[in-house]
């Protein structure tokens, strides 16, 4: 039986957060013992909103160390940065030949951050990009956190119309969410999901937090009327919010956690949530911190060679089926 396959990217803008620890990244580190594992820092996705130059370029290394750190190991999976990588962007302008326009105009992701003024290009085709981070690698799988469904999504759609056009050559890959943390919720708003771009840092854990600023947070998390701890994402958004960090940093369901907190009271609530997720990052944050950043850059950049030569078998294997192959 072949290893099935699996990519996953994580856009380095901002700092990464429990969200993206719990929806994504712990789901990464885990599958690398039973798939061939691709992983990803989606440079020339982050250019599709304002970026300085000196701080993408901080901001690009953070992200490397933090996949590192939490356990990504180049000697099982492979880790690379998107744009060194061009066969990426190749994959990209053949697949949006394939992309409706109505379809595109449709992605909440865009509507969103169209709604705030971002308007152009690369946004609308965001998603376009992102199947081609997963078809260049024929995956079978892709880990995420739930804000992607739509846009996994629209890569089979795009899958199902290539091979039907030039016969079976994409597989058609499938989501995988993990059953908690899949949509880890604001601190400050539990209606909105928590995303390194709300301009409120209190709003979101970052990884390497350390242990005074995690407490501050989660004490600051907004809770709900009451004084019970129930689960209630309706009525009780903030309380079940933290009532799913804490499941997914203990592995204990939140129904036996909402039993065992009930009379609680939030205050000694939120001590024992912010020790979980103290517990839970503190390994993190330790070999975060041990990691150098020449290291790292030499780990990214052996990465993206053995990538591209992966990359460029999926290419020539495209080309050849569309009529542009480089062989005659
Ligand atoms: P990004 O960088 O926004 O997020 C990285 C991963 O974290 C998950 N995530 C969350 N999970 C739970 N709760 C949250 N609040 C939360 N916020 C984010 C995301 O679902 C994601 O899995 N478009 C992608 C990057 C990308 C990609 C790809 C992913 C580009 N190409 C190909 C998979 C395959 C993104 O913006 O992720």
């Amino acid at each position: 039986m072949t290893t099935r396959r699996v990519f996953s990217g994580i856009q380095p803008s901002g700092d990464i957060h429990i969200g993206n620890y719990m929806g994504a990244l712990r789901n990464w580190v885990a599958m690398q013992d039973e798939y061939a594992t691709v992983y990803c820092v989606v440079d020339l996705h982050a250019l599709t909103l304002p970026q300085d130059p000196a701080e993408l370029a901080r901001a690009r290394v953070r992200t490397a160390k933090i996949l590192l750190a939490a356990g990504i190991d180049p000697g099982r999976s492979l880790v690379y940065y998107q744009s060194q990588v061009p066969q990426h962007a190749e994959l990209s302008w053949i697949m949006g030949t394939f992309a409706s326009m109505g379809q595109l105009g449709r992605m909440t992701q865009y509507k969103e951050k169209e709604d705030k003024g971002g308007q152009n290009l690369g946004l609308f085709s965001y998603p376009v990009l992102m199947a081609a981070d997963i078809l260049i690698h024929r995956v079978h799988a892709v880990p995420v956190g739930n804000d992607q469904t739509q846009h996994l999504e629209f890569t089979r759609d795009l899958v199902d119309r290539f091979n039907s056009r030039y016969g079976n050559f994409f597989p058609v890959p499938e989501q995988i969410t993990p059953p908690v943390g899949a949509r880890v919720m604001s601190l400050k708003d539990p209606t909105s999901k928590m995303s390194k771009s709300d301009p409120d840092p209190s709003s979101r854990i970052i990884v390497t937090d350390d242990t005074d600023t995690i407490v501050t947070k989660v004490r600051r998390a907004v809770t709900d009327s009451g004084k019970l701890v129930a689960y209630d994402v309706e009525r009780k958004p903030g309380i079940s919010n933290l009532l799913d960090i804490l499941s997914a940093f203990t592995g204990r369901s939140v129904h036996e956690l909402a039993e065992e907190y009930r009379s609680a009271g939030y205050g000694r609530f939120k001590q024992t949530v912010a020790e979980a997720v103290i517990s839970g990052l503190s390994p993190v944050r330790r070999a975060y911190l041990d990691l150098d950043d020449h290291d790292v850059e030499r780990i990214m950049s052996e990465g993206a060679e053995a990538a591209r030569t992966r990359a460029e078998e999926t290419m020539a294997g495209v080309r050849s089926l569309i009529g542009l192959s480089q062989d005659n």
